[in-house]
């Protein structure tokens, strides 16, 4: 007994802290292996910069593995304290953290095939599907809670709950595909998709760490669980993805990460919290609805453009002739420029309006900056959001639900 207390003890104390060495393993494997990447033809062209140097691209495997095997090393000593004790071992929780490596697992191998193949729109919204139904799956055979709480205001005409069933299934999904694929299109300055998924991430955590007082506390040790190795490979990943990148990270980052933010909502029940922490995220999606829906048209790269001659980003645009202009098209630019939302230029045969990114705007709103600068930028934007997060998860949740 006196030995399993101090194994218990031992085990207690490694658990989180040597989470973190896998940061040091990603940072030196990086550096190693990107060679690898290039001779087997995975590279990209930075697009901001005046040369055509070859960068090698998805490197988010490399991270994405780490991150991995380190929470599988890790599962012993997760539930070293249940190992000991075999009777009484939480065969649900551990469920619950194969099913969230499982999903998270998939999405790695459907991230890198995607940057190996360069897969179509459609199919990037099919696979965080697929790979969101292990998750799914846990999720109903342990909670199958599918009852929301309805907001204090809105509770004369709804009632305290609504029970909606299957549809909740179908949101949890959406949560994975959206979170996947609000990460890949705020990208393509250097440093930005590892910047965000880093302040989501430390965001996550500081929030897991408060709750962990309140009677969720099991919830959120699982969150930390997955969350803490995930933050020390990715600020590994930061410090060669930082301008002037010497590795892109990929579709695979995006992938991996938007599943893990995914993951943690879903089985930790913090869902709508995660969504907070998405608001820049989810500004750039809805400002993005005409390009992706193809209203107005997409190109393949919707990032800045780089200007030589001032060494500056400006934004980039998009030409519609005027013989497309469509009753719908004339509409959105309408509203957009009615809420000051695009820079138009106009001649006889076509409209030139910014791509649809929140990239772009802020290079509308503040002018022209250097990528670094612009990245710093948007970063800054990123923290602010969660900070007012913060403020409508604490403060002012108690005006909408009891607390
Ligand atoms: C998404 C965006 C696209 C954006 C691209 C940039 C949508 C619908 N798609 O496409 O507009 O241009 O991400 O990642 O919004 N790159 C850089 N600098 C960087 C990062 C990437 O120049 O810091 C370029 C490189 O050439 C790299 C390429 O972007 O090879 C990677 O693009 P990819 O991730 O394949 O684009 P998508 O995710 O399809
Ligand atoms: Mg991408």
């Amino acid at each position: 007994r006196i030995g399993h207390g101090r194994f218990r003890e031992h085990l207690n104390r490694i658990k989180l802290e040597d989470q973190n060495d896998c940061r040091y393993l990603t940072d030196e494997l990086i550096p190693k292996l990107k060679d690898l990447f290039i001779k087997a033809g995975l590279y990209g062209v930075d697009l901001c910069k005046n040369n055509n140097k070859k960068i090698p691209e998805a490197i988010g495997v490399i991270s994405g593995c780490v991150f991995l095997v380190t929470s599988f090393i890790f599962i012993p000593i997760v539930f070293g304290n249940d190992l000991i004790e075999r009777e009484l071992f939480p065969h649900n929780e551990f469920a619950e953290l194969l099913a969230a490596l499982l999903s998270i697992c998939c999405m790695l191998l459907l991230g890198f095939a995607d940057d190996v193949l360069d897969l179509k729109w459609r199919y990037k919204l099919l696979l965080p599907t697929v790979a969101s139904l292990p998750l799914l799956v846990v999720y109903y055979v342990n909670f199958n809670s599918t009852t929301f709480v309805i907001p204090i205001p809105f509770r004369q005409w709804l009632g305290v709950s609504i029970n909606i069933g299957f549809l909740y299934y179908v949101y949890m999904g959406m949560l994975a595909v959206f979170c996947t694929n609000a990460i890949n299109i705020l990208a393509g300055i250097n440093g930005l998709e590892v910047g965000q998924a880093i302040v989501i991430a430390a965001s996550i955590i500081i929030f897991d760490i408060i709750e962990l007082r309140g009677d969720q506390f099991k919830a959120h040790t699982f969150s930390l669980h997955i969350m803490i190795p995930y933050l020390a490979t990715t600020l590994a990943l930061m410090k060669h993805n930082w301008y002037p990148s010497k590795v892109f990270v990929g579709d695979t980052f995006c992938y991996v990460s938007g599943m893990t933010f995914a993951v943690v909502g879903i089985l930790s029940h913090f869902s709508k919290t995660v969504l907070l922490f998405f608001l820049p995220q989810i500004m750039n999606f809805i400002y993005s609805v005409p390009q992706l829906f193809h209203i107005i048209p997409c190109p393949r790269h919707r990032l800045p453009k780089y200007s030589a001659e001032m060494d500056l980003l400006q934004a980039s645009r998009t030409v519609i002739a005027k013989k497309d202009l469509t009753f719908f098209r004339k509409i959105i630019v309408q509203v957009l420029t009615i809420l000051r939302l695009i820079d138009k230029v106009e001649d006889k045969e076509s409209i030139t309006i910014n791509n649809l990114t929140l990239i772009n705007l802020v290079l509308i709103k503040l002018g022209p900056m250097s990528e670094d600068r612009l990245t710093v930028t948007l970063l800054a934007l990123q923290c602010c959001c969660t900070l007012l997060a913060f403020l409508i998860r604490y403060p002012m949740a108690s005006y909408f639900y009891e607390t």
